[in-house]
């Protein structure tokens, strides 16, 4: 069974669901036939690929081809791949149309270097290429490129937009109508937040099982949440515990940054907390994801943050 994460990758822009104005500005700007640097940025799982790609095809389509080119960054971040794979596009001209598309897919993970080397290029270029950059942390991408480049926000895709997906994605596997299994849908949904590749994932996997869509099959592949695991741990004072889920976190590839948001969700919507203790852990949490985007030993600092949130 191919991924129906690709198979359901939307091709116009009204199959694309969330993120309504950022979404109409961008494809305001697409209707008039220009397009300025882009960077497309946020939280994964919600179409900036997707977007990308959409835009291509409309402004190119049957010479979307030629005038379109995708590389991801996290494959090769260094300096050879702006002077090779991507200068080589950006210098020739475009097939039938007034100029070409290059996608840099997870372009916080070129090197400075490299992104420094990139500047070049893209001004030199900027007549007959387009720069498309897709990140989920804009604080790595120098300032150079941001200030050459319009910035669009995406966020999380709301259950209930999420949810009718879901559906028509259900419908059009099954043959069959959604509405017995709508409930079911609007759980999975609610189990990804705001992550719409998660959604489809899980959506394949209870498929695949074979077993029937009910809000209980849903809670049985329901993840775990690491964050809540290391934050109940903390408020017990155990911190062997907690570093152990840490761990377990990350050998299951969690990201740091992701372990720090679900801590963040738990200290905000635990309701015994006081808000001076809440502000100081949100403080604590604020500073950490601050210093593992300055390049620190990621280990230590999450150890550090431990100690510091460790209920004593
Ligand atoms: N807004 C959306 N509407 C409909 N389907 C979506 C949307 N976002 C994501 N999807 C589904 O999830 C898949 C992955 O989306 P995409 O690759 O565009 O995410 P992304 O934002 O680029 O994520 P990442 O930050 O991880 O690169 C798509 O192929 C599609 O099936
Ligand atoms: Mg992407």
């Amino acid at each position: 069974m191919s991924l129906l994460t690709e198979r359901f990758r939307p091709k116009t822009r009204e199959e694309i669901v969330g993120n309504k104005e950022t979404l109409d500005r961008l494809f305001n700007m697409v209707k008039t036939g220009n397009l300025t640097h882009c960077i497309l940025e946020g939280f994964p799982g919600v179409g900036k690929t997707t977007v990308a790609l959409v835009i291509a095809r409309q402004l190119f389509g049957e010479f979307f081809r030629s005038n379109f080119l995708e590389l991801n960054a996290s494959d090769e971040r260094g300096i050879e791949v702006v002077r090779n794979q991507i200068k080589t596009f950006a210098k020739t001209s475009p097939l039938n149309a007034t100029f070409k598309i290059l996608l840099l897919d997870e372009a916080d993970q070129l090197t400075p270097e490299a992104q420094q080397a990139l500047r070049r290029t893209m001004e030199t270029y900027s007549g007959i290429c387009r720069f498309i950059f897709s990140v989920n942390n804009l604080e790595k991408i120098i300032d150079a490129i941001r200030s050459r480049c319009e910035t669009f926000r995406f966020g999380p895709i709301p259950v209930s937009d999420m949810a009718l997906r879901l559906c028509y994605i259900y419908e059009q596997e099954k043959g069959t109508s959604s509405v017995n299994v709508a409930s079911a849908m609007q759980k999975i949904a609610e189990y990804s937040h705001g992550d719409m590749r998660k959604a489809i994932n899980h959506l394949q996997l209870l498929l695949a099982s074979g077993e029937e869509l009910t809000e209980a099959s849903v809670d049985s592949i329901k993840p775990i949440n690491y964050g809540k695991l290391i934050f109940d741990s903390l408020q017990k004072g155990r911190l062997l515990e907690a570093r152990k889920h840490l761990q377990t976190a990350l050998e299951l590839g969690y990201k740091e940054d992701y372990i720090i948001e679900l801590l963040h969700n738990s200290y905000i919507d635990d309701l015994t907390l006081d808000s001076n203790t809440k502000a100081e852990a949100v403080f604590n949490l604020c500073e950490t994801d601050f210093r593992l985007t300055q390049g620190v030993n990621a280990m230590l600092a999450m150890d550090n943050l431990l100690y510091q949130l460790l209920r004593k």
